[in-house]
């Protein structure tokens, strides 16, 4: 079985992206065809990128870069759950994205996204990023409105309508991540 990371993209105090992300998570539980895995990027303490060589070398020197790449690793596909920051992805998430290469490459990714406008600007620039290494995207994404989602901009209030949406999520990310593992092996 095919496991999927969903990456909590924000690290701002009072994120909205934790709900966010359980929710995901909570709903993924409900799946018997694939392993989900709920990662924090606020738990690796990763600083700004401090690694000498370029990440696709793949020459670690610290302890943090080592650590986070060990589990990026274990995963077949991933699910980036990311607000929208400046019309794109917040600093900390780039940094965590930067730090690693070969451990996303030929794997297969989706994105849950919240923002004014549903974070549509955030997932158009983090398509052109997950490109960039080599990832397979997928055309199905979660767009929660701050507006209709959320109420007060901060308590997660999901509209019903965006279950089905999440349903098509999984379905297209784990059969490309199963897909993609086939092609790596
Ligand atoms: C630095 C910063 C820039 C932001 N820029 C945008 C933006 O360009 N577009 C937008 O829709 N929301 C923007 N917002 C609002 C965020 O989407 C909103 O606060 C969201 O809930 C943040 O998610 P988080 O709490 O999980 O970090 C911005 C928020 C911050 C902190």
């Amino acid at each position: 079985m095919v496991k999927i990371a969903v990456i909590l993209g924000s690290t701002k105090p009072g994120r909205n992206g934790k709900a966010v992300a359980e929710w995901i998570y909570k709903l993924a539980e409900n799946r018997a065809d694939a392993k989900f895995e709920l990662v924090d990027i606020a738990d690796y303490n990763l600083p700004l990128y401090d690694e000498p060589y370029p990440a696709m070398m793949q020459k670690y020197t610290k302890e943090h870069t080592k650590k986070w790449s060990q589990k990026i690793d274990e995963f077949d596909g991933y699910i980036f759950v990311t607000p929208e920051y400046n019309h794109s992805i917040p600093g900390a998430l780039k940094n965590a994205i930067d730090f690693l290469n070969v451990e996303w490459k030929n794997k297969a990714v989706g994105f849950v996204s919240y923002g004014s406008v549903g974070g549509a600007r955030a997932v158009n620039h983090l398509r052109q990023i997950t490109g960039g290494l080599q990832m397979a995207d997928i055309r199905a994404q979660v767009m929660l409105n701050l507006f209709t989602d959320f109420v007060n901009m901060s308590e997660f209030n999901p509209d019903p309508r965006h279950n089905d949406e999440v349903s098509e999520l999984f379905n297209q990310l784990i059969s490309w991540s199963e897909a993609m593992k086939t092609m790596r092996e």
